[in-house]
Parts: structure tokens; C-alpha cells; sequence
């Protein structure tokens, strides 16, 4: 089920058309790579799903609901973690919580234990008592994260949660966005950072120039996307046979050998590729691996998007 959806969004800027028709679709339970350059409208596409900013036209529902019309429902079910975050001066962790919690509406008797809650989840409860203004940045945003899940949303939008973060607190975050998908949250993750989603995000979608290029299963994107596909192949045993069978099969072109190991472009779909392996498998070729080489999101990215980079 789709729980958050756009319908040809758009958003202009005076004359400067910043997002246009936008159609995305998010399932529940899905953790969607929302990637781009900057200034591809990722920003603007999230603070309008999260009622800060209103549509020039098009229509988004999240969980149903339309945002521009009932931006307060909307808010109750969202948690939007924005690109920047103030810092609180003179506010230890504790307090900032229950301060944002008292904001939330979360009645006194059952706000310390949610704090509590958060505070585990988030790996601070050892900082609780420490001033926010002295966290470092990877901090900061693990209680900025904090911050966003203390009414238990359903739906997370997080706007570069990931960036200026040293690979310790981007590990930590990472295992953190697992854990609120084990919750059964659906996370809207935006970056420009590409190696970070990979292996993250069961979906993504490619935004540029305020335009979505490409969306949906990461693997499906990147083969609609590759002409050739690289395919890699490692026998034991029977290399010489398995280089009369490539030789000789319609599609497989630009084979190298080394030893045991080939590379080779195939233009094959998927059952073919099956098919090519049942038979070198039954010629007697003892076949280790026989892979697509998938690239990295690197790839996708640099394929789809032409400038603006
Ligand atoms: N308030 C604004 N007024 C004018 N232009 C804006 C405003 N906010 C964003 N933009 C422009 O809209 C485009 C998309 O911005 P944004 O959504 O922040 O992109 P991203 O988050 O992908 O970097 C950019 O070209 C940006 O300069
Ligand atoms: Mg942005």
C-alpha cells in the first residue's frame, strides 16, 4: 500500500520551477533513497510533504491524507528531520526532549518513559544529562533523530541525515535507520551521498532538476538502465570448455579470460543469463560464481543524471 504519494507536484518559485510533476510513490515499510545533486527539489518536495511549504499544484497524500488539507492530521503521523538544525543553548538532552515533547502534546506522567525509549534507540542515554550544544554533529543528529520519533510516527522523513557525519556516525546512523524499519516505520531518506543509501534503501528514486528520472527497486533501475550488462564468470574446472560455449553463444560479446575467471558484456535478460549457466554447467564446467556485475549506486547515478552534478 502506497502511504506516501505525489500526483504531479509542482512547485514554483516566482518564475523558477523547482519541482515538476512529480509522481512518487512510497510503500509502507519501504526505506526510499530520495537521490540527487543539490538544488534537485528534494528539500522542497520533503517540507511540502511534511505541511511546511504549500504546492504551486499537484496533490500529496501521506497514509492517505491529503497534506495541503489537513496539515494537522498530517503532522501527527510524520516525523521530518530537516537538513539543518538549530542548536539549543543552555539545553541539556533531557530537557530539550521534554520540551519537544510538551510541544507534541505528550502528557507529563508518560513523557519521561518515552524519553527513555528514544533515548535507547538513539544510543544517548549515557548524554541525557549533557548540554546539546556541546554534542558533536553525528550527536547532534542522533538527537535531532530523537527529537523527530518522540510521538511515534509512521512515516519519517529525514533530509540528509547522513551528510558532514564521520564514517563512525554514519555506521551508527545507518544501523539506526534498521532498526526504526524493524519498528515498521516507512523512511524517506534524502541525499546527495550515494554510497550511503546503497545498501540501505530497498527502493530509490533518482530526482534532478526537479524532475524524477528514475524510480523503484534499486536492481530493476540499474538494469533498465545498462544496455550491456558486465557478466563475471569463475569455474574450477573446464575453463577451456566454458570459452567454447561463450564463443559460441548469440549475445555474449567481448569475452576476457584470465585463468579461470571471465568477463564478458552480455545482452541477455535474466532467464537467458539462468540458461547460459545450466549450460556450461552441463557441459561439465565446475562453475564457482556466475555474476552480474551490479556496479555501485555510482553508477546508476552517473547514467542518469546528465549535469548538474
Ligand atoms: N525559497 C526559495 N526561493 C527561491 N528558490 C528556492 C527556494 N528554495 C529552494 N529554491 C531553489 O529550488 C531548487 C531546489 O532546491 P531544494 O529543494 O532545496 O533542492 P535540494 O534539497 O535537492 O538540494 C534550487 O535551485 C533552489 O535554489
Ligand atoms: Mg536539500
Amino acid at each position: 500500500m502506497a502511504i506516501v504519494e505525489t500526483k504531479l507536484l509542482t512547485k514554483k518559485y516566482n518564475s523558477f520551477t523547482a519541482l515538476k510533476d512529480l509522481n512518487l510513490i512510497i510503500e509502507e515499510g519501504d526505506i526510499f533513497g530520495f537521490i540527487g545533486p543539490n538544488g534537485a527539489g528534494k528539500t522542497t518536495t520533503i517540507r511540502i510533504l511534511s505541511t511546511l511549504l504549500a504546492p504551486t499544484a499537484g496533490v500529496a497524500y501521506v497514509d492517505g491524507i491529503d497534506v495541503s488539507k489537513h496539515p494537522y492530521e498530517i503532522k501527527k503521523i510524520l516525523g521530518y528531520m530537516p537538513d539543518s538544525f538549530g542548536v539549543y543553548d543552555g539545553m541539556r538532552l533531557r530537557e530539550y526532549l521534554d520540551f519537544f515533547g510538551a510541544a507534541y502534546k505528550i502528557p507529563r506522567a508518560k513523557r519521561s518513559a518515552i524519553i527513555d525509549d528514544v533515548l535507547t534507540l538513539t544510543d544517548l542515554t549515557s548524554k541525557a544529562d549533557d548540554f546539546v550544544s556541546a554534542f558533536s554533529r553525528g550527536m547532534k543528529q542522533r538527537c535531532c533523530l530523537a527529537k523527530t520519533l518522540l510521538h511515534d510516527p509512521k512515516v519519517l522523513l529525514l533530509d540528509e541525515p547522513a551528510s558532514g557525519l564521520d564514517p563512525r556516525a554514519r555506521i551508527e546512523m545507518r544501523e539506526l535507520l534498521k532498526t526504526l524499519r524493524e519498528m515498521g516505520k516507512t523512511i524517506l531518506i534524502s541525499s546527495h551521498i550515494l554510497s550511503e543509501l546503497g545498501d540501505m534503501c530497498n527502493k530509490i528514486g533518482i530526482i534532478e532538476h526537479g524532475t524524477l528520472l528514475a524510480a523503484g527497486n534499486y536492481k530493476d533501475i540499474l538494469h533498465s538502465l545498462r544496455q550491456d550488462l558486465e557478466v563475471l564468470l569463475e569455474v574450477v574446472e573446464g575453463g577451456d570448455a566454458a570459452a567454447e560455449i561463450l564463443a559460441s553463444t548469440p549475445g555474449i560479446t567481448g569475452v576476457e579470460r584470465s585463468g579461470n575467471e571471465f568477463r564478458m558484456d552480455a545482452k541477455l535478460d535474466r532467464v537467458q543469463l539462468a540458461d547460459l549457466n545450466t549450460r556450461l554447467v552441463q557441459a561439465g564446467v565446475k562453475v564457482l560464481s556466475f555474476t552480474q556485475d551490479e556496479g555501485d549506486l555510482e553508477d546508476v547515478f552517473l547514467h542518469v543524471t546528465k549535469g548538474g552534478l
